[in-house]
């Protein structure tokens, strides 16, 4: 099944089934370098309350924690597998009340308006076939000039991997800020850095990790 691209790209869409922990595990530690890049870019302070669109394994959430005091961090993915598999990661700060996790997709997010400083998603843009529709709940949820970071790699690294080619909506950075900024963001800052090289089925793969910073309008 590893070997099979279309049914890796359908599970990296929506882990399900037996696969989900595999995959989960695989993204755990293939992503591990944007995690790295993005928590270390935004802008998080004490009590700020954050949301997080499509956590995965949810293994980084302690390291978000650790960011700032009091702070408040939801987040939703539309994989059931993956709220079960990250709340037992994360059992103990979810005990505390500070980390909430929920079964639901960005394009309809169930909370009101006005509710997050800052929002984020790793990784999450490619399986979005409008991304209005994302992007307008986003900035419906967001503080005024709240903070949305999209965690991405480039068109032309994803195109590294074979799967990109089953339903994967893939963009160059500068496509996907034209995007944000025609949904009503103001981009206001980026960073990107090679992720180390690594070994994928023989291929010799380097990626390169971006974060976009967008405020909303
Ligand atoms: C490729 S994985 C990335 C997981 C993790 N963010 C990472 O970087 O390792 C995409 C994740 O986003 C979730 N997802 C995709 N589209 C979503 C949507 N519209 N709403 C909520 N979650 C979504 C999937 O279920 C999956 O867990």
């Amino acid at each position: 099944m590893m070997e099979d691209p279309e049914f890796i790209a359908q599970q990296l869409r929506k882990p399900s089934g037996d696969f989900a922990r595999t995959i989960a595990e695989k993204m755990g530690t293939g992503n591990r370098p944007l995690y790295d890049l993005t928590l270390d870019f935004m802008e998080i302070v004490n009590y700020d309350s954050i949301l997080e669109v499509g956590f995965g394994n949810g293994e980084h959430f302690s390291d978000l924690m650790a960011k700032a005091e009091h702070l408040q961090v939801i987040g939703i993915d539309y994989s059931a597998e993956m709220t079960a598999l990250a709340s037992s990661n994360n059992g103990t700060l979810i005990e505390s009340g500070l980390l909430k996790l929920f079964t639901g997709s960005s394009d309809k997010l169930p909370f009101h308006e006005n509710t997050f400083d800052v929002i984020f998603c790793n990784m999450v843009i490619y399986f979005w076939d409008d991304p209005t529709e994302h992007l307008s709940e986003i900035k419906r949820v967001l503080k005024p000039e709240g903070m949305f970071y999209t965690g991405m790699r480039s068109r032309k690294s994803m195109l590294q991997f074979p799967f990109t080619k089953y339903g994967f909506n893939l963009y160059k950075v500068e496509e996907w800020k034209s995007i944000l900024e025609s949904n009503g963001f103001q981009v206001v800052d980026e960073i990107q850095k090679k992720d180390p090289a690594f070994d994928d089925f023989g291929n010799k793969v380097q990626l390169e990790s971006v974060c976009i910073a967008a405020e909303a309008r």
